[in-house]
């Protein structure tokens, strides 16, 4: 079975009018986890990677898997005041209002080398804040991956200059 067939649509989720996309049939089956892992980790074409950086809450799921395959250490991005040591954050702006995102000061050294890691991209915002948080800490951005594209919402636009890739796209 294609990976497709492990992600599940749900309509009108959170919200009346989203299509929601649904990872949890693939992170119950064994295989199709394994073989998404494994597509995500050729997909850096043997470049090393020192920290794997994933954003609360989805980004840990995939994110703790690529640190282990790659041999790496994890980096969780939270949402604010859930992190106990001291952090660095970054504000961003959402449709209405704004949102917040925090690293630990310590989590990444200058000149490491960094994957960022998401369930989904969608309008890019939750990525671009990732990417800023690694940056504040010196840390180089090698490549920014994903289970999921969503192409219409063009997310790539606010990530310029960067490498993406994703498993799937929509
Ligand atoms: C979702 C998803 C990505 C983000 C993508 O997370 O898991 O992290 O939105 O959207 P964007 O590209 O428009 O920023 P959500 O905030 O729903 O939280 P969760 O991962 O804790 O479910
Ligand atoms: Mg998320």
């Amino acid at each position: 079975m294609s990976l497709e067939n492990y992600i599940r649509d749900i309509q009108d989720f959170p919200k009346e009018g989203i299509l929601f996309k649904d990872i949890t049939p693939l992170l119950n089956n064994a295989e199709a986890t394994q073989e998404c892992l494994q597509i995500l980790v050729k997909s850096l074409n043997g470049h090393q990677i020192n920290k794997v950086v994933g954003a609360e809450s989805r980004g840990f799921l995939f994110g703790m898997l690529l640190a282990q395959e790659l041999n790496a250490g994890f980096v969780p991005v939270r949402k604010p005041k859930k992190l106990p040591y001291e952090t660095v954050s970054v504000t961003y702006d959402l449709e209405y209002g704004t949102d917040t995102l925090e690293i630990h000061k310590d989590a990444i050294q200058k000149g490491d080398k960094v994957l960022i890691h998401d369930d989904v991209l969608a309008t890019g915002g939750t990525a671009k804040a990732v990417c800023e948080l690694v940056e504040k800490l010196g840390g180089e951005i090698v490549q920014l991956n994903f289970l999921m594209e969503l192409k219409f919402l063009n997310g790539r636009e606010k990530l310029n200059g960067y490498d993406i890739f994703a498993v799937l796209t929509y």
